[in-house]
């Protein structure tokens, strides 16, 4: 049987696209077509499609209203990347898929969890019309991390999880790419919230229950950021353990560091490359090409690690602990997606 390849369109031309999503797609160009790239304005899709066509020399360009309007009506494209200001990102992801679209969306999956009820039930709505399974994933790259993925594994083997911690402190600073981004500081919650998501979708996949309720501080340190900037949380889990998770959104030593007590005392560590973004990708480009091709009436699952209730979970965990903080560390239970 000849198997054609996934046509793909990226909406969005920022940064990640230029640096993330252009490199991580070349190395996987064989999987798919890179059909078109769109963004609002003429001059930044110009700007994106000149970085891609180095590696994908048919790729069009198309802008504004119009440009989107050919995207939508192009029968060919079978999945777009939406990689848009996160305010606007939900909006377009439906108008994708209300046009039969799979779509892959950047985190975060909505800006609250009242846009996320809305969204899950456009998408329920949208999809009961569709003729086949439309696919509307997020893109936190965390789940697959290879480096968390092996925590899951030695976490498997410790016996009763006793306690989390998630220590995160980052570099947010004016050095940062990212830092002047308009639409991250107009969020609520600020930065917490839009670099948050990594980190509670790494710390849900570890555990691997769900966070039932919060208790948290926040602080805004940093007057050059949006607030709050300084998060410490209590969390308790589903399995009845529970944890603390710390992110600071600027710290002059930046760091990771997730630790693992097990009962007999044992650490273990292994270097890992930070290459999510690829696998993340290769699994979406491979879910829309088995959708494709998949029988008639025959089961199709699409990753889990990648679907929209996975990244709607991650926000409503840290929506809990902002409303926490802001109530000055009053318990609070964690919305259920
Ligand atoms: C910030 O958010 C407000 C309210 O949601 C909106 O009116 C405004 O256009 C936004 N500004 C930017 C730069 O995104
Ligand atoms: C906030 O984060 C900064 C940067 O790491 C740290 O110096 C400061 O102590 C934190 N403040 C609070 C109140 O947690
Ligand atoms: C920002 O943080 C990085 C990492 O800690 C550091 O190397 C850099 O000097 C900082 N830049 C500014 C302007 O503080």
């Amino acid at each position: 049987m000849a198997t054609k390849l996934p046509e793909i369109a990226i909406l969005g031309a920022g940064i990640f696209v230029k640096t993330q999503y252009l490199p991580r797609l070349s190395e996987i160009s064989h999987l798919f077509t890179l059909k078109a790239i769109w963004s609002r304005t003429q001059e930044s899709a110009t700007s994106a499609v000149e970085v891609a066509r180095k590696h994908f020399p048919g790729v069009d360009c198309k802008w504004g209203d119009n440009g989107l309007h050919d995207i939508i009506q192009d029968g060919s494209i079978d999945a777009v990347a939406v990689v848009l200001a996160g305010q606007n990102q939900v909006d377009i992801s439906l108008r994708m898929l209300r046009a039969g679209k799979h779509v892959l969306q950047e985190k975060p999956a909505a800006s609250c969890t009242s846009e996320l009820e809305t969204a899950l039930s456009s998408y329920k709505s949208i999809s009961a019309d569709a003729p086949g399974q439309l696919i509307w994933s997020v893109a936190e790259n965390y789940r697959f991390e290879p480096g968390l993925v092996e925590c899951k594994k030695l976490i498997a083997g410790i016996g009763k999880m006793m306690s989390v911690h998630v220590i995160i402190e980052g570099s947010m600073n004016s050095s940062n790419p990212y830092f002047s981004s308009s639409w991250r500081r107009n969020f609520t919650g600020g930065f917490i919230l839009d670099m948050g998501v990594h980190f509670i979708a790494g710390l849900r996949m570890l555990v691997g229950c769900e966070v039932v309720s919060v208790s948290a501080m926040t602080s805004h340190v940093d007057l050059t950021l949006p607030p709050p900037d300084n998060i410490s949380s209590v969390f308790h889990l589903e399995n009845g353990c529970s944890g603390v998770f710390v992110m600071v959104v600027s710290s002059r030593s930046p760091k990771a560091y997730v630790t693992l007590h097990g009962a007999d005392g044992q650490t273990k560590s292994s270097f890992f490359p930070f290459s999510g973004v690829t696998e993340e990708l290769k699994a979406f480009i491979n879910d829309v090409s088995e959708n494709t091709l998949k029988l008639k009436g025959s089961q199709f699952e699409a990753e889990s690690r990648l679907s929209f209730v996975e990244g709607a979970r991650d926000v409503a965990v840290l929506e809990a602990m902002l409303e926490s903080g802001a109530r000055k560390g009053e318990l609070v239970n964690v919305k259920k997606f």
